[in-house]
């Protein structure tokens, strides 16, 4: 699968959903059964990554979102600059690669989109950082080197953060 160069926001009428498959069920299913629900219901949106060899098939898609965080479940030093009330977040509520893409640098570009996108979108609206959800400790070695830090677990489940600010100078020059 030769990857395009640009993410384009999931259709399904033009995008293969069915044939996605990243290895780790609960990401096929949210591609093909609740990206679209969910968009539609105004609660997040999909993009993806489309193969230029093998029509309407997907190499990699990432989802965008909102959600809050508590301040308390932040460092110290970061909680005591923000009020007592949820703290508005963008959320990476879902990132991955197809099995036939993987290992050869799409998770790591996916990423930085999705970090580009977020910072596209806060600079008409402010959030205070990314979130990502790592399924499991192994993923969240996928997201530590890029320099997101663990918000806080649950069960399994990896919360981790990067604020705004260092996700800005990111994209700036
Ligand atoms: C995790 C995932 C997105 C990585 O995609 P990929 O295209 O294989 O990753 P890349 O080739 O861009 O690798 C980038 C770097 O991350 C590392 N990496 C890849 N997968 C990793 C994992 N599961 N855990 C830790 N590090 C990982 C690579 O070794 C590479 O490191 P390097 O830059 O030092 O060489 C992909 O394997 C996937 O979709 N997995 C299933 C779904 C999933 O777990 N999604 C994460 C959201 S919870």
């Amino acid at each position: 699968m030769t990857p395009s160069s640009t993410f384009v926001e999931l259709n399904k009428s033009v995008h293969n959903r069915k044939s996605f498959d990243c290895g780790t069920e609960e990401l096929n299913t949210f591609l093909q059964q609740f990206a679209v629900r969910h968009r539609d219901a105004g609660i997040s949106k999909t993009m993806v990554l489309t193969s230029k060899d093998d029509e309407g098939a997907i190499c990699a898609y990432y989802t965008l979102s909102h959600t809050e965080i508590e301040r308390q479940s932040l460092p110290q030093s970061l909680a005591k600059k923000l009020p007592h009330y949820p703290i508005p977040v963008m959320l990476i509520a879902q990132l991955a690669v197809n099995k036939k893409s993987q290992g050869h640098g799409l998770g790591k570009i996916s990423l930085i989109c999705a970090l580009q996108h977020a910072h596209e979108v806060n600079l008409h609206l402010p959030s205070y950082a990314v979130i990502v959800d790592a399924l499991d400790d192994e993923v969240q070695g996928f997201y530590e080197p890029y320099g997101f830090s663990v918000l806080d677990t649950d069960n399994h489940r990896v919360r981790l953060f990067m604020p705004m600010k260092t996700v800005a100078q990111l994209f700036t020059k």
